[in-house]
C-alpha cells in the first residue's frame, strides 16, 4: 500500500464481505457486560471498562478461554442473547459485512443452568432482524470440544427442534487432548439432519496436521476454521484446494493466541489459490472487527487492493449461501472494486 491517495481503511471497511468465523459470545464488549450485569442483578469483580480490559492478558488459546467463559455469566435471558447478537450485527454492517455465519456456544450457557431455548430464541430473533440492516445472518451451533461427546449429542438433540434456525454445526474451545475424532458420530448425525459441518483446527496445536487431515478425510467438513498449519504439508494444501474448502483465518486473533498474525501462512495460501479469507473470531477481546482484520493484514503483509478483493470474494465462495446469492455478492465486490478503479 504505497499509494498515498489510497485510503486503505475506507476501502477495507467498505468492501462487501462475509464474516464466517465469529463467536457471538466473543463480541461481548465490556459496556454491554455492565449493562447486562445490572439488568440481571449480578455483581462483577471489575468496576470499570479499563479494569475489564486489564484482565485481557492472553498468551495462548487456553489463557484466552479462561477469561472468555466466566464473562458469559451476564448472559441469561433471551433478551440478553438478542442484545448481544444485535449489537454485533450493527457493528458488522458498519464494516461492510453483508452476510454473517455466526458461531454460538450453547453448552457454555446450558452448563450454567440457562435454558437452551433462551439462547436460541434470542440469537434467532437477531439473525431474523438482520435484513433491517441490509444484511443476512445465519447461526452455527458449536460444540465445546472439552466437554464429552455425550454432551455434544445431548446438545444436538436439544437443537434439532430448532433445526430451521441453524445452518450448521462447528467445534470450538480447547483442542489439546480433544481431537476431532472424539466427535465423529455427533457430526455424522448433524450431517444426516441436513446441517453443514465445520470445525476449528486452531493454530499450532499439538497434532494440528493430523487433526486437519481427520476433519477433511474422516469427518468430511464443508469448511475449516483457522487451519493454516496446512502449509507444513503440501499434500494437505493440495487436498484443501481440490475440495475447494475455505479456511476461515483470523489474523488479529492469531496475534493474541500465538506470537504472530501468521501473515506469511495466510498470504502464502492466498497466493497458492487456497480459499482463505479474513474474519474477527472474538472481536471484543482482540480489539478488531472484520474490517480492521483486513486493514491489519494488509499493513503487515503489504497486500494490494486486488488481494483484498480476492479475500472478500473468497469469503462468499466459502460461505453457505445459495449459488444465486453468492454470485450476486461476488458481482457486488467487483462493482465496489471498479468504483475505486481497481
Ligand atoms: N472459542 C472462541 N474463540 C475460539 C477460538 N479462537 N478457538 C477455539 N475456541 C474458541
Ligand atoms: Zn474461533
Amino acid at each position: 500500500m504505497t499509494e498515498t491517495t489510497f485510503d486503505l481503511r475506507a476501502f477495507a471497511h467498505g468492501l462487501p464481505k462475509a464474516e464466517l468465523h465469529l463467536h457471538l459470545e466473543g463480541t461481548l464488549e465490556p459496556e454491554l457486560k455492565f449493562e447486562l450485569a445490572a439488568r440481571n442483578g449480578i455483581e462483577l469483580a471489575e468496576k470499570t471498562v479499563d479494569e475489564v480490559k486489564a484482565t485481557y492478558n492472553f498468551t495462548d488459546l487456553t489463557s484466552f478461554l479462561a477469561v472468555y467463559y466466566p464473562a458469559m455469566e451476564v448472559l441469561q435471558t433471551a433478551d440478553d442473547f438478542f442484545d448481544l447478537a444485535w449489537a454485533y450485527l450493527q457493528r458488522a454492517a458498519a464494516e461492510g459485512v453483508v452476510h454473517a455465519e455466526m458461531f454460538f456456544d450453547p453448552q457454555a450457557h446450558t452448563s450454567r443452568g440457562v435454558p437452551f431455548e433462551n439462547v436460541i430464541t434470542g440469537y434467532h430473533r437477531a439473525a431474523e432482524k438482520a435484513p433491517e440492516l441490509g444484511i443476512s445472518a445465519d447461526l452455527i451451533l458449536c460444540f465445546l470440544r472439552d466437554f464429552s461427546a455425550d454432551s455434544a449429542a445431548e446438545t444436538l438433540a436439544q437443537a434439532l427442534p430448532y433445526k430451521e434456525w441453524i445452518i450448521g454445526v462447528g467445534l470450538d474451545s480447547d483442542e489439546r487432548d480433544n481431537p476431532p475424532s472424539k466427535f465423529a458420530s455427533v457430526f455424522a448425525a448433524a450431517r444426516d439432519a441436513g446441517l453443514r459441518l465445520t470445525m476449528h483446527c486452531d493454530i499450532d496445536q499439538i497434532g494440528s496436521i493430523d487433526n486437519i487431515r481427520t476433519v477433511i478425510e474422516d469427518i468430511g467438513v464443508d469448511r475449516i476454521d483457522h487451519g493454516t498449519n496446512i502449509v507444513e504439508d503440501d499434500s494437505l494444501v493440495e487436498l484443501v484446494k481440490e475440495k475447494g474448502l475455505g479456511l476461515t483465518c483470523c489474523p488479529v486473533s492469531n496475534s493474541f493466541v500465538t506470537e504472530q498474525m501468521k501473515s506469511d501462512e495466510i498470504v502464502g495460501l492466498l497466493r497458492r489459490g487456497v480459499r482463505v479469507m479474513l474474519n474477527s473470531d472474538d472481536p471484543a477481546y482482540f480489539g478488531a472487527y472484520v474490517g480492521d482484520n483486513y486493514v491489519a493484514l494488509a499493513e503487515q503483509a503489504n497486500l494490494t487492493p486486488r488481494d483484498l478483493v480476492q479475500l472478500a470474494t473468497n469469503s462468499f465462495e466459502a460461505s453457505w449461501l445459495s449459488d444465486e446469492r453468492r454470485a450476486e455478492y461476488i458481482a457486488s465486490v467487483e462493482k465496489f472494486a471498479a468504483s475505486h478503479g481497481i
